[in-house]
């Protein structure tokens, strides 16, 4: 099966949060079970950085793509063709310098605000990925299946619903990682992307009188997914759809959850080459030389006793980050330590550096740093994952597998992956449900309360870590849904 993949962001290229994950471990997953995927994102500086340094002596020279055109009037765009890290996963690179050509973060300028032409910027990435989804392409090479993911992503189901005959057309996939972000932009873009006016409806990408590119994603594929059972129920109602509740209940039938997988190369407690000490299930002890190392390296008491909270994560509501930032004065008193490693809302890094520095007990990291991400995940206790909503979450299914007890709110993926200890004598973690900070500082405290069991708590680490949620596994589902949808819809 010949799979496109479209994603705006990939890991290691460019990554600022599960997507990038997701986008590098499914293909993989898929290819070394023998699918012939490939992945297409766009050329942002740090991509063409990355990919020409592993390629030593390789100049990237603009003019030695693939040209197809300048669409937007902006530029000529070219693809470039490399392969993914580690894998023998191609990835196309869409090279356009006048709207990828920026460093830093891929969505927002330095101020937090978006690209002012990010509506240029992510319909070329769904130009790009349905020229070469396109019978006939000049790459060579024509997908059974287009799989585009989120807003950034969505238009790549509207410009082949208009180029192609629908028997003519690859099936097409959007999956929803998160419906928060809906892409929406001003209806005078739609002649400047090349598509016609009539898209411009109910039945078609309008969305209250704007155009919405991840409504485009859900209108316009053939199936819909997300990332969790749970989150895929939950997008059906007015609390967690965001406004898309209506389209989806329409399209329901064709909408499914499907458990997002990890790295298990990437994301061992036994490999990680960012840990200094090694540690697995039969092997635990070493943990607690990680944890004296972190707290080392943040400054915080080197204390094996204090239980060690922590956090990492984008600093925004979605994750609740407010909700802990209200107890902490209380988990301060019970002597529980808390690292945080995050970047994001302005407001709520000022709010915790100010708490760094005037408690010994809290270390705030403001930024992005992979390698401190696992020491971190590695060296706590508990994670902390109080999310108001989590279409699946990756980073509860790493401090699983880390033996890091996870905490979190029974939402989504964190509903369908963190079995609650006092419910279940199989638990592998605490759920709590409010969206509040008194049921989250009750959670809190069943947990130290099970720390003072060394027993129970060795107990439940073990079964956490043996906890699968590989892609080798997870990617089953992708592959199933690929046949089903190509013998189901082929003549
Ligand atoms: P989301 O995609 O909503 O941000 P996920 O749990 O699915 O949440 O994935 C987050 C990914 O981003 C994980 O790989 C996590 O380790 C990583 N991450 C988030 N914030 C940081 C940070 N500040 N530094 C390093 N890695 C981070
Ligand atoms: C989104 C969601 C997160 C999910 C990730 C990958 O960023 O917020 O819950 O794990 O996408 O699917």
């Amino acid at each position: 099966m010949k799979i496109l993949f479209v994603t705006s962001e990939v890991f290691p290229l460019i990554k600022t949060g599960g997507l990038g994950d997701v986008a590098y471990a499914l293909p993989a997953a898929l290819s070394a079970k023998g699918e012939d995927v490939r992945v297409i994102v766009p050329a942002y500086p740090q991509v063409l950085d990355l990919v020409y340094s592993r390629a030593a002596g390789h100049e990237h020279d603009k003019n030695s793509g693939l040209s197809i055109g300048d669409p937007f009037g902006v530029g000529e765009v070219h693809l470039f063709e490399s392969v993914l890290p580690d894998t023998n996963v191609p990835v196309i690179l869409v090279d356009c310098p006048a709207l990828y050509a920026r460093p830093g973060n891929p969505y927002t300028q330095h101020n937090g605000e978006d690209w002012p032409d990010n509506d240029l910027r992510f319909a070329l990435l769904a130009w790009a990925a349905a020229k070469c989804a396109t019978r006939g392409n000049i790459t060579g090479w024509f997908p059974d299946v287009v799989h585009a993911n989120d807003w950034q992503a969505g238009l790549t189901a509207a410009y082949l619903h208009y180029w192609s005959g629908h028997a003519d057309r690859p099936k097409m996939i959007f999956t929803i990682h998160n419906i928060q972000f809906q892409g929406l932009f001003d209806p005078s873009v739609l002649p400047k992307i090349g598509l016609p006016k009539e898209a411009f409806a109910i039945d078609g990408l309008e969305y209250y009188g704007q155009v919405s590119y991840l409504k485009a994603g859900i209108f316009y594929s053939d199936v819909v997914t997300t990332v969790s059972p749970t989150y895929a129920k939950e997008i059906l109602t007015p609390e967690y759809g965001m406004g898309m509740e209506g389209l989806l209940q329409k399209r329901s039938k064709n909408l499914k959850g499907l458990i997002n997988g990890i790295d298990h190369k990437l994301w061992s407690s036994e490999t990680d080459p960012w840990l200094e000490h090694p540690y697995g299930r039969k092997k635990l002890s070493p943990k607690q030389l990680n944890k004296a190392h972190i707290q080392r390296e943040l400054h915080l008491p080197e204390d094996k006793d204090a239980l060690l909270f922590s956090m990492v994560t984008r600093l925004t509501e979605q994750k609740g980050v407010d909700l802990l930032i209200e107890i902490l004065p209380q988990l301060i008193e019970m002597n529980a330590q808390v690292a945080i490693l995050g970047t994001g809302d302005e407001e709520m890094e000022k709010t915790l550096r100010t708490l760094s520095d005037t408690h010994e007990n809290i270390a705030v990291r403001i930024g992005y740093f992979e390698a401190l991400a696992h020491q971190i995940i590695a060296g706590s206790d508990v994670f902390l994952m109080p999310s108001r909503f989590e279409p699946c979450g990756l980073t509860q299914m790493y401090a699983l597998r880390y033996g890091t007890l996870p905490l979190v709110r029974q939402s989504g993926g964190l509903a369908d992956t963190v079995i609650d200890l006092d419910q279940n004598d199989e638990g592998t973690g605490f759920v709590f449900e409010a969206v509040d900070s008194g049921a989250l500082l009750q959670a809190v405290q069943r947990a130290m309360d099970l720390f003072q069991d060394k027993k129970a708590w060795k107990k439940a680490q073990r079964r956490a870590m043996a906890m699968d949620f590989g892609w080798e596994s997870a990617s089953n589902a992708y592959k199933t849904l690929y046949s089903e949808l190509v013998d189901d819809y082929s003549d």
